[in-house]
């Protein structure tokens, strides 16, 4: 019997392994600039937490979470996404009595059990950041704000911002009525099943539904700005002026209520058109009343979370891991002397590796090439006995016998005049 791994989730090998590493720095760099410090909260919660918080009528409730009784039949749940955990540790730990504005960023697996495809996985990963404390539509900018300049430090900057208000609790209440009233007078049987029931107990849900009848329907309903107060409608387009002036392009989305129940006003995804079906690399929006609804304090919150497997995707064309040198020696001396050699070439801040077996010198230049390495470095015994080293160019062909102590600085020299 053959041990294999759980359909929908991964082993990361390079280059995506490199690439989640340099996705996450990148974040670490920009959201230290912004003030973001890091949070790292359990991948296991009660269960309850997340069908409080994300909502019983969603999908991701109702269908896609691991959940299992524990040695005490207490019901935990892998968590689905970040946000609820952070909000209990933040009520938990009290951060709100001792800051008024607290920035805090997540990154890790989170768990759905979704039909697996490209870009959508059982077990994925997200980069997600919460600001809590602050009503100011400020927030929403800078969070969003954020979120692009990461991405534009990524080198992404082929995406569209898609954005709506949902409002407050009392005017999503008329909205309600009002969407219900539309999709009531329409025939039940041009939505899906799940609508028909979403209709009566939620209806926001039904415009998010991705079935194609239902889609059809939803195009011509009520919009969800018409039904804004004057407060949340001055909040949105608060907002949407302070992204105007920093030059961020976005669209309005009458549709997006986000498949998460917690939301309230500013919501927004960010979409590629070149990852296929699974488009949304990252989602977020305000949420005012979760922290509340969970126990703690009174507090206002806003967020987002990037989906690391998509935006590799994106990146996976433009970044490779790439190796500056390998070393090949080709007996017991030329070995150990070569092994010193490429520490000292590392200590240097090169990157490189060397054989470690014994090969003929055919095989050797093989893996040497199949490496990627730029510069091929080869010590035989000849060399060993003179402390010398063959640098060779792998992609001009030009090689050069160097004493071993300048071998760092050759390259040093070499990498300077290719720049
Ligand atoms: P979400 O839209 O459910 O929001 O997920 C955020 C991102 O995670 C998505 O845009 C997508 O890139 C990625 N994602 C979601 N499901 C999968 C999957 N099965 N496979 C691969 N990637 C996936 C949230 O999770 C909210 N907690 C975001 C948030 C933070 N809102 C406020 N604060």
């Amino acid at each position: 019997m053959t041990t294999t791994r759980i359909k929908g989730f991964a082993d990361i090998f390079p280059p995506m392994s490199d690439i989640f590493t340099h996705m996450e720095n990148v974040a670490r760099e920009v959201f230290a600039r912004c003030g973001f410090v890091e949070l790292r909260t359990p991948l296991l919660e009660f269960t309850d937490l997340f069908q409080r918080s994300i909502g019983e009528e969603t999908d991701v409730v109702q269908k896609e979470m691991y959940t299992f009784p524990d040695r005490k039949g207490r019901l935990l749940t892998l968590r689905p996404e970040a946000t609820a955990g952070v909000m209990r540790a933040y009520i938990e730990s009290g951060l709100a009595n001792r800051e008024s504005v607290s920035r805090l960023f997540t990154t890790g697996p989170m768990f759905r059990h979704e039909r697996p495809q490209k870009g959508r996985m059982r077990q994925f990963h997200q980069i997600n950041c919460e600001c809590l404390g602050s009503q100011s539509p400020l927030a929403d900018a800078e969070l969003i704000n954020m979120l692009l300049l990461f991405l534009d430090k990524l080198g992404i900057n082929d995406v569209i911002l898609h954005i709506n208000s949902l409002g407050c609790s009392t005017c999503r209440q008329s909205y309600k009525s009002a969407l219900q009233e539309y999709l009531r007078g329409k025939t039940a049987d041009l939505l899906c099943e799940d609508c028909v029931r979403r209709m009566e107990t939620n209806p926001l849900r039904v415009l998010d539904c991705k079935q194609q009848g239902c889609r059809d329907i939803t195009a011509q309903a009520p919009k969800l700005l018409d039904y804004n107060c004057p407060e949340c409608r001055t909040h949105f387009q608060t907002v949407l002026r302070l992204l105007r002036e920093r030059g961020l392009n976005y669209e309005l989305d009458h549709r997006l209520v986000r498949g998460l129940d917690y939301y309230c006003r500013t919501t927004f995804e960010v979409v590629s058109n070149s990852i296929g079906a699974q488009a949304a690399v990252a989602g977020g929006g305000r949420y005012d009343g979760l922290i509340k609804l969970l126990g703690g304090p009174d507090v206002p919150g806003v967020g987002f979370a990037c989906g690391m497997e998509r935006l590799a995707l994106i990146l996976s064309n433009v970044h490779q891991h790439q190796l500056l040198f390998y070393l090949i020696a080709m007996d017991q001396t030329s070995r150990e002397q070569g092994w010193l050699l490429t520490q000292k070439l590392r200590d240097g801040g090169l990157t490189g590796e060397m054989n470690f077996s014994e090969s003929g010198f055919k095989g050797l230049m093989r893996q040497a090439g199949k490496s990627g390495a730029k510069y091929c470095l080869i010590l035989g015994p000849d060399e060993a006995l003179q402390h010398n080293v063959v640098i060779k160019n792998l992609v001009s062909g030009k090689q050069e016998c160097v004493p071993q102590k300048d071998a760092l600085q050759y390259l040093l020299k070499e990498i300077h005049s290719n720049d």
